[in-house]
């Protein structure tokens, strides 16, 4: 009896033995696999671990395999943002090579030939370069504003102002050009008075931008409204809507990606929009707690907007 006793001892003894250190030495080795290829997952077929509650090696197991998952959709996403990045880079690249390929060759002219242009002539040189020079360094600024923003060191400094104020100077700024391209210009405030707490210069920023697109795709007599209204749950929308060329539907929701430009784009022959503008506009919005919206339709127009507390 006893010795039956014993051998049930020992096979019970035997069987716990087995399946708690067999699955334990299993996880160790595919832990110990995936650590030595770098936490790369590919090359190693991982167990199908059961998420038995019994068994703290199977959880442990599945655990590792969550964590594994996690590590490698992180590291896809990396793969993906890097090689959007190399694209962008190159792109932006060649963007400057254009006006600076022409300022280096309008000097290197005016140098060579100074003796034999006209005063006229040397004057065009001269405004041609300078124009180009200033065309590189709106390019280069807004790079510079997109990669600061992306960087992630942005500080947003709130303060309170009254937004019908700030809207009304903005306006303003726009004024000259509005008249210069025949277009009506207003600014329609639902009060005088919408105090606000928001990043005044960021603020700006996404409005002159959405100001200056409005403008260059809306032909001669056409209109822009700027438009602020109290919203139910508090705060304020603003909105900047124009009677423009709009945008396809197929392409509305690529117009927030850095360097897209529609179809419709308004291209001047100086070529100095590059088609970052709104996706600094976005990631300003998102600073500021917000989000952008557009809703548009060809040969209508467009209208931009977002939402202030
Ligand atoms: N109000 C608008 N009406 C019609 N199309 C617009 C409007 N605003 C933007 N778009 C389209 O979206 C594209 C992207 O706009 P975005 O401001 O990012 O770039 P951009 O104005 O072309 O260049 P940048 O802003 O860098 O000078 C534009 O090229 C244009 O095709
Ligand atoms: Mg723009």
């Amino acid at each position: 009896m006893i010795v039956i006793g014993l051998i049930a001892l020992f096979i019970l003894m035997l069987w716990l033995f087995r399946n708690i250190t067999s699955p334990l030495r299993l996880l160790n080795k595919e832990m110990k696999l995936v650590t030595e290829q770098g936490f790369n997952r590919s090359n190693v077929a991982l167990s199908h671990w059961r998420n038995d509650a019994k068994n703290e090696v199977h959880q442990l197991g599945v655990i590792f395999t969550d964590m594994m998952s996690h590590i490698e959709r992180q590291f896809n996403q990396l793969q993906q943002v890097d090689s959007q990045r190399k694209t962008l880079l190159a792109e932006i690249s060649h963007d400057l090579r254009t006006p600076l390929t022409s300022l280096y060759g309008y000097l290197e002219t005016l140098q060579l030939n100074k003796s034999e242009l006209t005063p006229e002539q040397e004057q065009v040189y001269i405004a041609t370069a300078l124009r180009n020079s200033c065309q590189l360094r709106q390019l280069i600024d807004q790079v510079f504003e997109l990669a600061h923003i992306e960087s992630g060191h942005v500080k947003v400094i709130n303060e309170r102002f009254n937004l019908v104020e700030v809207l009304y100077d903005i306006v303003e700024k726009f004024a000259l050009k509005a008249q210069q391209h025949n277009i009506t210009l207003v600014f329609e405030p639902e009060t005088h008075y919408m105090m606000v707490e928001s990043d005044l210069n960021k603020l700006e920023r996404i409005i002159s931008n959405l100001i200056d697109n409005a403008l260059r795709h809306t032909p001669a007599n056409g209109t822009i409204v700027l438009c602020a209204l109290a919203i139910n749950n508090g705060g304020y929308q603003v909105s900047v809507k124009d009677s423009g060329v709009g945008i396809a539907s197929e392409e509305l929701a690529n117009i927030f990606n850095a360097r897209f430009q529609a179809s419709n784009s308004a291209k001047t022959s100086e070529q100095k929009n590059i088609g970052l503008g709104l996706t600094i506009s976005q990631k300003l919005c998102e600073l500021l707690g917000s989000q952008i919206s557009v809703t548009s339709k060809l040969g209508v127009g467009s209208e931009f907007s977002f939402k202030l507390v």
